[in-house]
């Protein structure tokens, strides 16, 4: 498949800023305008010099944790950064546009009105899978990404593997699959998917199973192609060296997220067992992530009086397909006991 094809012409013509710290690290560094006596703030990391622009030593740690190569992955300031990009490098604004799978995570369409490119909508099955006659009903020859989530925001569930290999088919789209979710349910990654098809892109986050939302730290994996034009068009220094050594130093401790996704996975199932039964509580979405979604049979009052209790979830009530649902962050013990209490309470 030829990617550059679906490139937008100016980007392909892109001549990138070079900085400096992307041609020498070491000598006598006089070459980017850095305060060489130091920095206000002590510290190892050399604060006063800018960060490795194309992230060597990181990737070499994710490369490890991933099974990816380094010319397979990109780091973006959160997974946010990569959706940002991947619509500038592929979508000429007001005239190519992207698909969206919903209900799904809202940065989709957020990103795409912020760069004036149409976002078409296309329905998830009843079941919250790919539809396919859905699809090709709403593809256009000038869609250049689809976006899909596994599992899902807000629904929670996975997609199936074969499905979106199917849609990998699809030769003319890029397929995007953000999997920020995954670290909960690793046997449904496509990762591995993306020496067969080159217009696959992986998108992770450490902002959930890692607990590293604060530092802002999203990855992607894909054909080395389009990796280099995401190094082409992001910000040179976009990864601050704060945020690259915590990266490291996470990568280096995975037993701690393994740990917490065992923890939150038996929260899950504790949580699910102690409201299933309350009155008012509809269905609750089958979940492969750190989340669940629940219908009741009126939500915002039950949205509502959380709040005045100091609980505060996700309201989704006005999300396609999903009234009166809510969508609930598993927390910590304390928290999920207060908030089954409060259940109890309301319903
Ligand atoms: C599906 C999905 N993708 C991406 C993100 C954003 O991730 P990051 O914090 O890496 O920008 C979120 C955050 O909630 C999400 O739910």
């Amino acid at each position: 498949m030829d990617i550059d094809n679906l490139v937008r012409e100016n980007i392909k013509r892109l001549k990138p800023y070079t900085s400096a710290r992307d041609q020498f690290e070491k000598g006598i560094l006089l070459d980017a305008n850095e305060n060489g006596l130091g920095s206000v703030v002590e510290s190892k990391l050399e604060l006063n010099r800018y960060p490795d622009p194309k992230h060597k030593e990181i990737k070499i740690h994710l490369s490890k944790i991933t099974g990816a190569k380094s010319e397979n992955l990109f780091i973006g300031v959160g997974s946010d950064e990569i959706i940002d990009l991947m619509i500038r490098i592929f979508c000429e604004p007001t005239v190519d546009n992207l698909l969206i799978l919903e209900p799904t995570y809202g940065m989709y369409k957020v990103s795409a009105d912020i760069n004036n490119v149409h976002a078409i909508s296309a329905n998830l099955s009843p079941d919250f899978q790919i539809d396919f006659a859905e699809i090709d009903s709403k593809i256009k020859s000038n869609t250049k990404l689809i976006f899909l989530c596994s599992p899902n925001n807000p629904t929670g569930n996975l997609l199936r593997v074969d499905d979106i290999r199917k849609l990998c088919q699809y030769q003319k789209s890029i397929i995007v699959v953000d999997e920020a979710y995954i670290d909960f349910t690793p046997e449904g990654s496509v990762l591995e998917l993306i020496g067969e098809h080159t217009n696959l892109v992986v998108m992770r986050t450490l902002s959930k199973a890692w607990g590293l939302a604060g530092i802002r730290a999203g990855y992607c994996a894909a054909d080395p192609l389009i990796i280099n034009y995401l190094y082409k068009v992001k910000a040179p220094y976009n990864l601050n060296k704060l945020t690259g050594r915590t990266i490291i130093s996470a990568l280096n401790n995975k037993e701690q997220m393994e740990k917490f996704r065992f923890i939150i996975v038996e929260e899950r199932k504790r949580f699910v067992n102690a409201i299933s039964n309350l009155p008012g509580v509809i269905k609750i979405f089958p979940s492969d992530a750190n989340f669940l979604l629940v219908k009741f049979s009126d939500a915002n009052t039950v949205f509502n009086k959380l709040i005045e209790k100091n609980i505060i979830i996700r309201n989704r009530s006005n999300m396609l397909g999903l009234e009166n649902c809510l969508r609930i962050t598993i927390g910590n013990k304390s928290e999920n006991d207060q908030l089954i209490n409060a259940l109890k309470e309301i319903l």
